[in-house]
């Protein structure tokens, strides 16, 4: 169990979100990808002038919301004063504890410009204990987020470590979020902790994980085994393992993801992600009365 092969192959749906800017997300995202609630990769799409849309404000509670923007701008304002902009490269790791209530626009020039907007909002769950923290904000542009080419493979890191180099992020649980891209036939070993859920989501291109047990004579326990190619538009759940092999079998693009199970319920309705029931409907009373983001 060294090294970790694929255990199962999501496919993406397109779907609308916001405002109406379209998504792929991945069809089932759950328990199999614990910690992560949500892979959205926003576009590409190009917009025409005037046509940008984004999500206008809206409440989070109980998890984390991390946006990663490839090409286009966009601004944030959130209940607790932030506000900024986002340029190709930069994250926003917002950690929503207790309530946050916040806006995700385009920004007012790319909106009347127009042009490619392509990105990723990640959802992060956090555990009992985190979930009512107060809320954090972390923006991190793309300057100074650690990046590293070598042999064809380039990587900017966004949460722990690739090829050396560390991000300086501060998150609740130990999350791995790594941004690569491989040159035709580059090689990357990528070191996970065995302690952690790992998956690769790719958005370009096609890449294959060595997968020892493909080729034992023993029949491969369920689901295990049996595809090892992952192509543009596919989450693959990697099983147990220290490392990840992984070769690229054309110009290929990708995110490696890694956290730690939570290993318990989730209630999850609409922007609130909590334990229980009880916990979603005070969540909504919360945000009727005005006690949401000022107790
Ligand atoms: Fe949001």
């Amino acid at each position: 169990m060294d090294v970790r092969c694929v255990s199962e192959i999501v496919k993406t749906q397109t779907v609308r979100e916001g405002g109406g800017f379209k998504v792929r997300r991945p069809s089932r995202i759950n328990s199999i990808t614990s910690p992560f609630l949500l892979l959205d990769e926003m576009g590409p799409t190009n917009y025409g002038p005037g046509e940008a849309v984004g999500a206008p404000w809206h409440p989070h509670r109980g998890f984390e919301t991390v946006t990663y923007l490839l090409d286009g701008r966009m601004r944030h304002e959130d209940s607790s004063g932030n506000r900024g902009d986002l340029n190709p490269g930069d994250v926003q790791w917002m950690t929503a504890g207790r309530g946050i209530i916040h806006s995700e626009e385009p920004h007012e020039e790319f909106k009347k410009s127009g042009g490619i907007s392509h990105g990723f909002q990640i959802w992060v769950n956090l555990p009992a204990k985190y979930k009512m923290m107060k809320p954090r904000y972390q923006e991190i542009p793309s300057s100074e987020s650690p990046t590293v080419s070598k042999n064809g493979v380039w990587a900017r890191v966004i949460a722990g470590e690739c090829m050396g180099k560390s991000s300086k992020i501060d998150t609740m649980i130990p999350i791995t979020l790594i941004h690569i891209k491989m040159a035709k036939d580059s090689e990357l070993l990528q070191a996970i902790d065995s302690s952690l859920n790992a998956m690769l989501y790719v958005f370009k291109g096609k890449i294959k994980v060595e997968n020892k047990l493909a080729v034992r004579s023993k029949p491969l326990p369920s689901g295990l085994g049996v595809k090892q190619q992952i192509e543009d538009g596919e989450l693959a759940i990697m099983s147990e393992g220290e490392k990840i092999s992984i070769t690229s079998e054309e110009d290929s693009e990708f995110l490696i993801l890694a956290g730690p199970e939570i290993d318990e319920p989730v209630a999850r309705y609409g922007p609130f992600v909590m334990n229980t029931v009880e916990e979603i409907n005070l969540a909504f009373s919360d945000y009727q009365n005005g006690t949401f983001v000022n107790p």
